[in-house]
This record gives structure tokens, sequence and C-alpha cells, in this order.
């Protein structure tokens, strides 16, 4: 595996091993996530990691690239054409911390609220262009959705669990209506 990968997991799997709890290995791994971002080894390797994105159809990838046996974490990439963007989604129980590798794009980011009638909806709390190196956080339950872009964008993204098998939910703005459902599909692919 490519060195800068197996560092990354090495240093992971030592988070694990000491006391702490999600909150506190996720906000201690965004420096790891950093130093992974730099290596221009991965960099090169991205150029040509498949993307085969349907958003019209609502399907996602994720390259999967490594999930730890012992405690569950998962390394992933998500590769998004121009012009692309994701769901308003959140990622359930699962804590996240995403780093931008190349391109750079739009964050999104929603809270719930109650209308006066009761019904909930949501509104948009943040709004931010976001380029390599960026890295953000993302406990359980946040609710946000990606703009790529006139570039290719890749990210790197570290996961407490694997999404493809963790439920989380994605809201349509228009209707109101959400869905619970898997998130994108974890394709592996290797990194050597
Ligand atoms: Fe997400």
């Amino acid at each position: 595996m490519l060195p800068a990968m197996q560092d990354f997991i090495a240093k992971m799997r030592g988070l694990y091993e000491t006391a702490g709890d999600d909150a506190e290995r996720f906000e201690k791994a965004r420096p790891y996530l950093q130093e992974l971002l730099d290596d221009p080894e991965l960099r090169k390797r991205a150029e040509t990691w498949p993307s085969r994105n349907d958003p019209e159809n609502g399907h996602y990838e994720n390259l999967l690239f490594y999930e730890d046996s012992d405690y569950g974490f998962v390394l992933n990439a998500l590769i998004k054409e121009p012009g692309e963007g994701t769901p308003v989604h959140d990622h359930g129980e699962v804590w996240t911390v995403y780093g931008v590798l190349k391109g750079g794009e739009t964050v999104h980011r929603y809270r719930r609220v109650s209308g006066a009638g009761g019904e909930d909806g949501l509104e948009m709390v943040g709004d931010h262009k976001v380029s390599p190196g960026y890295i953000d956080f993302v406990p359980p339950g946040e609710i946000h959705a990606e703009y790529n872009g006139p570039a290719r964008t890749v990210g790197i993204i570290l996961r407490s669990g694997n999404v493809g098998t963790n439920p989380q939910t994605w809201y349509d703005l228009e209707t109101g209506e959400r869905e619970r459902r898997f998130g994108p599909k974890q394709v592996p692919y290797a990194l050597d």
C-alpha cells in the first residue's frame, strides 16, 4: 500500500488503541488527513481515479481504499466531475473528516427548524467555497451538500464506519421529503 496511506492507517489505529471517543479521535485525525492530502504520490494517483456517479439517478460511488477490521474506520475517495453535486444528506451515526485533495466546490450546511404550523423544515446555515487542503469535520446527523465547481474535485474521506452499510438520510428541499437509505456504493480500490 502507498506509504502515506500506511502511515495514516497506523496513526489512526494508534488513536483507537488509546482512550477516547469518536469525537476526540476524529478531531485528532484532522492533521493526519492534512499530511495525507499533501502527499505528492497520492495526488498523482488521484489523476486516474474513476468517477462513476450518476446524480440524475441518485447513484453515487466512493472508492473504498481501506476498512479497518478491528475498529471499523474507513478511508474513501469521492470524485466529482465538473458541475456534479450531492443530494442534501447526513451521514447517520457515522463521524466524518472530509479533505479536498483537488478541484474546488461549495459546501452548504443546514439545520432542522420547525415551521409555524409545526412542520419540520431545513434552514441553510452555511455556504462556503472550499479548495484543496480544506478539511471539514462532519459529526453524526449534520446535514450538508456539496456542489462541485468547474474542475474535477477529489475528496479524501475518513469515516468511523462504512456508509454503504450504515443508514443515512437524504433530504428533498423542494418537497420536504426525507429518505432513509444507505450512502454511496462502496467500490474497493487498491492503492498499491
Ligand atoms: Fe456528506
